[in-house]
């Protein structure tokens, strides 16, 4: 050990940051040892870049030439063209060009749980967890497709392990385990007002996840590039964890996006309201771009048409499709970040953990949509909001478990009725349709779900 001590003395001597060595004599030597890794993991010169951006107001600052970017309406889309491109998306899935990444890492802190955001209950009547959800709908179009999608699931320092063991106690929700990669996203320290990484307890320094956007470091360093490269991927989706709706795998939009031949897509549903708080993908100095809702001024979130729509309406759900070249050419630029000015609790010159009132340092992230800059256009696809966004951030209020369990169930009853079940029988009536039977309203039983609501309130099929 006392080589690494020694490595590490340096390191931070080099850099300013001696200070996280303060109560080393202190500990254990598992302590230590833990303690000096987490060092030796930090890249100090990028945070010594990062802090000086921050102080300059270098980041967060993009050039402002912002232009609407026109969306394909899914209305607009005739059925025998829909038709189509399901089948060219069923293709490249069958023919196994395609993967999935589930972006798992964020800490989730508005929605105020400890455990990762995927094992949470969205109080459905089968009490199926986020990551159940998401699983069954791939099973789902794996099975219409003969094949098991490669799933990889990206979770962070501060959940892997639980996540892991809840797959595990779940028999991994009968998705084949060899088609599952669990990875591990980096970390990035935070720091106080004059550039020094804050200590989270004696023996550890305060790390978080270094944003979604993450997500690409870790594929290149896991060598899940390479892989995916090895086994003829062409097609990656990538999605969040929080969208009690989202259409995994969706067919339609492969299809969509390999008959723009553009090499990325996204899925958008039009904004609630102007101020909705959604990132809205447009045009930023003529490069396709989300801009987040604090950086598009108000005079432009609320222009509208002649006919009263909003012309800066695409609101992003975390849907995405990039073709593999897209993140491989990704590596030949710098990773933006983005700063976060923020209070964030620290071990005091005493030893004392404090809790700021007011914001006292930096974060850093980067985000998985900047990738979206570096190409030269993509394909975007509006679609129903209520069809394919149950969004769960907050706690309770909007965006909560809560609301996202009756837009799921509001969804289902709608393709109960639409497959000719009269409304008047639902009256009263919950229906949980299981993702594994109806991945967008298909396959409906109507006879046995008649016969079922005679008999029960609560129908679970
Ligand atoms: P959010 O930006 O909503 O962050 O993540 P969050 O961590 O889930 O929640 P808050 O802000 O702390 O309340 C959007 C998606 O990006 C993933 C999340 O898991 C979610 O699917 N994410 C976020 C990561 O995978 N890694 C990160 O470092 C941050």
């Amino acid at each position: 050990m006392k080589e690494k001590i020694q490595e590490v003395e340096n390191i931070l001597c080099k850099y300013g940051q001696e200070h996280l060595l303060r109560y080393f004599k202190e500990l254990l030597d598992e302590e230590k040892e833990n303690l000096l890794d987490q060092i030796l993991s930090i890249d100090f010169d990028l945070i010594a870049s990062l802090y000086k951006k921050a102080i300059n107001h270098e980041m967060n600052e993009n050039q402002q030439d912002l232009q609407p970017l026109k969306a394909d309406e899914w209305d607009a889309i005739a059925n025998q063209e829909k038709e189509q491109l399901y089948d060219i998306g069923i293709k490249k899935i069958k023919d196994g060009k395609t993967a999935v990444i589930l972006l798992a890492g964020g800490q989730g802190t508005r929605l105020g749980y400890s455990g990762p955001k995927g094992t949470f209950d969205i109080y459905l009547p089968s009490h199926k967890s986020l990551f159940q959800l998401q699983c069954e709908r791939l099973i789902n179009i794996s099975r219409k497709c003969g094949t098991y999608i490669n799933w990889y699931i990206m979770t962070s320092h501060v959940n892997h392990d639980e996540t892991v063991q809840f797959f595990d106690d779940n028999n991994y929700f009968n998705y084949p385990k060899e088609n599952i990669t669990f990875f591990k996203q980096g970390m990035l320290p935070a720091i106080d007002s004059n550039g020094k990484i804050f200590l989270q307890e004696r023996g550890k320094v305060s790390m978080s996840p270094n944003g979604n956007g993450g997500c690409f470091l870790a594929l290149k360093d896991k060598g899940i590039l390479t892989e995916m490269k090895k086994r003829g991927i062409e097609w990656i989706f990538i999605n969040g964890i929080d969208n009690a709706l989202v259409r995994v795998a969706d067919p339609y939009f492969l299809g969509f996006a390999v008959k723009t031949g553009l090499p990325s897509a996204s899925k958008v549903v039009p904004k609630k309201s102007p101020d909705e708080k959604a990132g809205i993908l447009c045009y930023r100095n003529g490069r396709p771009a989300i801009v987040e809702y604090s950086e598009l001024p108000v005079k432009l979130a609320q222009k509208s048409d002649g006919d009263g729509n909003l012309i800066y309406d695409n609101a992003n759900i975390i849907n995405h499709l990039l073709k593999l070249e897209v993140i491989e050419e990704f590596f030949n630029y710098e990773v933006p970040f983005h700063v976060a000015h923020k209070k964030i609790p620290y071990l005091d010159i005493n030893g004392n953990i404090e809790y700021p009132k007011e914001p006292n340092g930096y974060k850093f992230e980067s985000f998985i949509f900047d990738i979206f800059s570096y190409v030269f256009d993509m394909a975007v696809l509006k679609v129903r909001r209520e069809e394919e966004f149950a969004p769960v951030k907050n706690k309770d209020g909007e965006d909560s478990p809560f609301t996202a369990k009756n837009l799921v169930l509001d969804l289902q009853k709608n393709w109960l009725i639409n497959s000719g079940i009269n409304s008047k029988l639902l009256h009263g009536k919950t229906v949980e349709i299981s993702p594994l039977s109806s991945y967008n309203g298909e396959n409906i039983d109507k006879e046995l779900i008649r016969d079922k609501l005679l008999r029960a309130d609560t129908i679970l099929i």
